[in-house]
């Protein structure tokens, strides 16, 4: 891309003549790409466009209302509450890709019923160069790639950032105007949270890996990583008060990349180490222990499933 100002214009032309006149919906996650999707879709064909924005139940905290906040100006904005289906969905699944089929499934359904009531022709997507990618390496089955189209009969795709890097995502989005709470936001993966508890998936385990990611989003933004979340590993032992407990184990993780392909681990100072840890075991009573990973992506993931 050379300059976020002329790819806007282009996206904007190019989604009304595909477009035509058509009606499109899309499925809004609260992320830099199905943001900046969204704007130049409803800047291309205004309230044509519904956004959806299904809540999982494995968002990160606050997020439904930032969601209502941001795109309050797109008159067709629909917020569909589904955490208890997905956290039902996922009971006694342990295994990584079978957790992301169970949520790409539970997500084609809900969306599914939103699709018919509006009779869409078209689907927004904001798939990014990387996921393409990795999509097609297999590394990990995003469930943002792929799946969707084939079983919500849709006539036609639109995926205006598909030639773009995240870090260009950003220019774009900067540029549109988003405010800085997206345009600025570190990645979040689809499948979202349920990712960031090892094994099987619980309310109990889902509210300390989101409450202990916010605390860790909030002390790291300043040291800028590319992601900085906290990981629900396993339980283990731990003194609280008098008692000795058998509490969560939280991993802290910051990276530092460009596109999520490759990442380092970021290297902090012992005094913000310290301040998260104190944060988390002070405010989560279940969690016994915080530990901060050193590994760099390869080996690791980013994510830890
Ligand atoms: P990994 O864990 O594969 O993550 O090193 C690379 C980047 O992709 C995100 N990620 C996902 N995004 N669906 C997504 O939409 C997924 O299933 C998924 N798994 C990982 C991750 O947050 C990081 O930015």
């Amino acid at each position: 891309m050379d300059d976020p100002t002329t790819f806007i214009e282009d996206a904007i032309e190019e989604i009304s003549e595909q477009v035509g006149d058509r009606r499109v919906l899309i499925a809004l996650s609260g992320g830099v790409d199905s943001s900046v999707t969204a704007e130049l879709t409803h800047r291309a064909i205004g309230d044509r466009l519904t956004p959806v924005y299904v809540d999982t139940g494995l968002m990160r905290k606050d997020e439904t209302a930032q969601i209502s906040d941001t795109f309050d100006h797109m008159d067709d904005l629909r917020i569909v509450e589904a955490q208890d289906a997905f956290v039902d969905a996922l009971a006694g699944v342990t295994d990584p890709e079978e957790k992301r089929m169970v949520i790409g499934e539970q997500f084609i359904r809900t969306f599914e019923e939103v699709a018919r009531e509006v009779d869409a022709e078209v689907l927004a997507q904001g798939t990014i160069y990387p996921d393409r990618i990795e999509s097609e390496g297999n590394i990990k089955s995003h469930h943002n790639v792929g799946g969707l189209p084939d079983v919500v009969d849709f006539e036609d795709i639109v995926e205006p950032v598909r030639e773009l890097y995240k870090d260009e995502v950003r220019q774009v989005a900067r540029s549109l105007g988003l405010e800085e709470l997206i345009s600025e936001r570190m990645p979040f993966p689809g499948p979202g949270l349920a990712v960031r508890v090892v094994g099987e998936v619980t309310r109990e385990k889902l509210h300390v890996a989101r409450e202990a990611t916010h605390i860790v989003e909030e002390e790291l933004e300043e040291h800028e990583p590319w992601q900085a979340f906290a990981a629900v590993l396993a339980k283990g032992t731990g003194v609280k008060g008098d008692n000795r407990v058998h509490g969560w184990i939280v991993s802290v993780r910051s990276v530092e990349s460009r596109d999520g392909m490759t990442a380092r681990a970021q290297e902090l100072d012992w005094g913000t180490l310290q301040r998260i840890q104190s944060r988390i075991t002070g405010q989560l009573d279940d969690v016994a222990r915080v530990v901060y990973d050193v590994t760099h992506k390869p080996p690791a993931t980013i994510e830890y499933e």
